[in-house]
Parts: structure tokens; C-alpha cells; sequence
């Protein structure tokens, strides 16, 4: 069986975190990759990472997820936000670097920047922040997978309260919305959750062979 897949085993949506164990720097380091590396619609990734190590944050936090215990027990808590109002901004700033990563000239990429920045152009308000919401799933995905393979656990949380997390993380003078948290760390002995049965379709439900 490849690794992927006894990785995709291993991993589950983990209820309890042990307290004492901390995810190492290198390790965090690496996640961290995980998710700059994440693929994203026209590679913008219309989003922000925070990492929230603060514990009074974090317990301010928990009340408003919820009160899932993940919030102040992992050793970790990142809060995905996406960019609200995206557009030409955005897409000038991912051009400029763009052309200077690859070291070609704007007048290169020209037609294709005005052709993105009219297309977001043309979304309403609300589809621009569902669409680059969506981005960060893919960013989270790729968390869930890296960590994995490292052995460390996550859980992917939608379970809270999007302006309360705002509000207090102070997301939206930022142009920010909370889209998304992640908890991780390493599963307490006694989540009885690890032993569960993974519950998936069955190909057949799952699949349509055309
Ligand atoms: C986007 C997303 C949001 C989720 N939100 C929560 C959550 O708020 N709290 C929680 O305990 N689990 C949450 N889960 C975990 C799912 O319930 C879990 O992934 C699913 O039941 C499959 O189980 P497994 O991940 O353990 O294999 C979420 C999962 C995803 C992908």
C-alpha cells in the first residue's frame, strides 16, 4: 500500500489533545511549507496563515468554537482567513512577483493579469469571499496530509463562530474573514475517536464510471 494511503489511515479528526506533547519547531517548520506549497486558483492564494500561540487568545477563542477543548489543548492553533474584497490588488502584488521570481518582464503576462483581474472583477462581493474561502480547504488539505505523514495529528474545525473569530483576532481592519481552524498536536491516550472505524462510501457510492 503506498504511504499516502496508510497516512490517510492513521490520521482522524482528533477530539482530545495530549497537553504535554508539543510539536517541534523543525516540524512546525514543515507544516508551515506544507501549506505555503498548497496549490490555489490561479496560484493567488487569497488567504492568510495565522499561527495563534497566545494562550489568553486561545481561551478567548474557545468559547466562540464551540467550547471544542481542541482550541486551548493542542499544541497548535492556526486560523486560516481569506481575503474579503479580493481583486486587483491581489493580482498585482502575485504579478510583480511572478515576474521577478522567473525573471520575465510584465509586458510578458500583461493580457493574462487583465484577463484575471477581469474576471474577479466580474464576481459579486459575496462570490469573491466564497471563492477565495474555498482556496484555503486546499491549503488545509495539504496540513492534514503533511502532518500525517510526520505522525502528528489535526483537526480540521468549522465548528465556530466566523465574526466572533474576527472580532477578537481583529481580522477585519485586516481585509480578513476566519474561513477555517486547524488544531494540532498529538492524540491523548484516552480519545476513545482513534479507534473508530473509518466511515467512507464505498467506491461504488463514491464513483461514476462514464
Ligand atoms: C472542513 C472540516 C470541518 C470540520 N469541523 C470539525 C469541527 O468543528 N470539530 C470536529 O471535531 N471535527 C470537525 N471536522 C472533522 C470531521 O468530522 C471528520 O474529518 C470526518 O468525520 C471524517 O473523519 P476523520 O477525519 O476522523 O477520518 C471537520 C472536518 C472538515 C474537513
Amino acid at each position: 500500500m503506498s504511504n499516502f494511503i496508510t497516512d490517510a489511515n492513521w490520521r482522524y479528526a482528533t477530539k482530545k489533545f495530549d497537553t504535554s506533547k508539543k510539536v517541534s519547531a523543525e516540524d512546525l517548520a514543515t507544516l508551515k511549507e506544507a501549506i505555503r506549497l498548497s496549490a490555489s486558483s490561479y496560484g493567488l492564494q487569497p488567504y492568510k496563515v495565522l499561527l495563534v500561540e497566545n494562550p489568553a487568545l486561545r481561551a478567548q477563542l474557545q468559547p466562540v468554537a464551540w467550547g471544542q477543548s481542541q482550541i486551548v489543548d493542542a499544541s497548535n492553533l492556526i486560523v486560516f482567513a481569506n481575503i474579503t474584497n479580493v481583486g486587483d490588488k491581489e493580482i498585482d502584488a502575485y504579478f510583480k512577483d511572478m515576474t521577478t521570481t522567473r525573471g520575465i518582464p510584465m509586458e510578458a503576462v500583461q493580457g493574462y493579469s487583465d484577463f484575471m483581474k477581469s474576471k474577479i472583477a466580474s464576481l459579486s462581493l459575496e462570490a469573491k469571499n466564497n471563492w477565495t474561502a474555498k482556496q484555503t480547504y486546499l491549503a488545509l488539505g495539504n496540513l492534514l496530509n503533511a502532518a500525517a505523514e510526520l505522525k502528528i495529528d489535526v483537526t480540521p474545525i468549522e465548528g465556530f463562530e466566523p465574526e466572533k473569530f474576527n472580532e477578537i483576532l481583529g481580522l477585519n481592519q485586516l481585509g480578513l474573514n476566519a474561513s477555517l481552524v486547524a488544531t494540532i498536536g498529538y492524540r491523548h491516550a484516552e480519545d476513545d475517536t482513534q479507534h473508530y472505524a473509518k466511515v467512507r462510501k464505498s467506491n461504488e457510492e463514491l464513483f461514476i464510471n462514464l
